[in-house]
């Protein structure tokens, strides 16, 4: 039985439906809170209580499993770490052998990727509890890139200190699909899996992709770091957030998201979507509504 951890968010909530459509509601899920799941289980899916937090909730939760989806969480590396440590000594103590982690595309160990180490940390306790860990490398989501554009179409410009730095972006539609498959097949544990879109972007691209959807102008400044940071600062931007965002721009800027891999595609028999064709229309569908 599959348990898929997380589930009531953006890609958990895509990674339900995929595997719906790919085992029927042969499968369970966990939420941190029940209530916001109720029409999940109005499908016909088992929806438990699942907060990593929780050791005792979160081993309840994936009873029964042969097979967990572990979903990143948000927030400092102690915490997630802390988190994920409770449900993989729960898997261990239940004896369940496969879990397949939700990672990041910018999981090299020199990457300035503010959630790099807890994800280089959990892989490697992961094989340190005797563990083959599936490692799902999500490439940047394209509606992330979705969000820059339509900041852009309202101030006029895309400023980074990203330099050049290309995105593969893909959309999380495209990851549950890729990944409702690596848990429905066997054979995948020990597994890293790519999982991007099938070009990678700079932002001057995205600009010039915006100015001619759109007819207006949309510029990229690509400004130091330390006058991006000030910016931030200056508009009162709390200080994780600031950390975050000057680590995920260097981050671009290093070439760590433009890794591009067709991985979606021979998996699912259906390639990923271009992300720049993902955004332009899902802004041509804001224009014309
Ligand atoms: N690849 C990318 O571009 C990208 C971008 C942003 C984030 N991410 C990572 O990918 C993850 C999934 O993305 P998303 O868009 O689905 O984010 P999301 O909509 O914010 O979902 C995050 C999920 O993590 C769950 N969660 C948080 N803390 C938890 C805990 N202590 N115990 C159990 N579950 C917990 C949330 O539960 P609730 O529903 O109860 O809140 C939610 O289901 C994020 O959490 C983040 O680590 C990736």
């Amino acid at each position: 039985m599959i348990v898929v951890t997380g589930g009531n968010g953006q890609l958990g909530r895509q990674i339900v439906q995929a595997l719906k459509e790919r085992v029927g509601t042969n499968f369970v899920v966990t939420v941190r809170d029940t209530a916001k799941a109720a029409d999940l289980a109005a499908q016909g899916i088992a929806v438990r209580a699942g907060d990593f937090e929780k050791a005792d909730e979160i081993a309840k939760g994936i009873e029964g499993a042969d097979t967990i989806l572990m979903m990143a969480t948000v927030g400092p590396t102690e915490a997630r770490v802390r988190q994920y440590k409770n449900l993989i000594d729960a898997a261990k103590r239940q004896g369940i052998k496969r879990i397949a982690f939700v990672g990041y595309l910018a999981d090299q160990p020199q990457s300035p990727f503010p959630s790099t180490p807890s994800i280089l940390q959990t892989l490697a306790y992961l094989k340190e509890q005797g563990f083959a860990p599936i490692n799902l490398r999500n490439g940047n989501y394209a509606e992330a890139g979705l969000m820059t554009a339509t900041r852009a179409l309202a101030s006029g410009k895309i400023v980074s200190p990203a330099g050049s730095g290309k995105i593969s972006y893909v959309s999380r539609r495209d990851l549950a699909r890729a990944t409702a498959r690596i848990l429905t097949e066997s054979g995948n544990e020990g597994k890293s899996f790519a999982l991007t879109g099938p070009r990678a972007y700079g932002h001057a691209e995205l600009a010039a992709m915006l100015s001619e959807a759109t007819g207006k102008t949309i510029v990229y400044e690509d400004i130091p770091p330390e006058a991006y940071k000030a910016q931030l600062e200056a508009a009162t931007t709390p200080p994780p957030l600031v950390a975050f965002m000057t680590g995920a721009a260097a981050t671009v800027k290093g070439g760590y998201l433009s890794e591009v891999s067709y991985t979606i595609g021979d998996l699912t028999g259906i390639p990923a979507e271009d992300g720049l064709a993902f955004i332009k229309r899902e802004i041509q569908k804001t224009l014309k509504a």
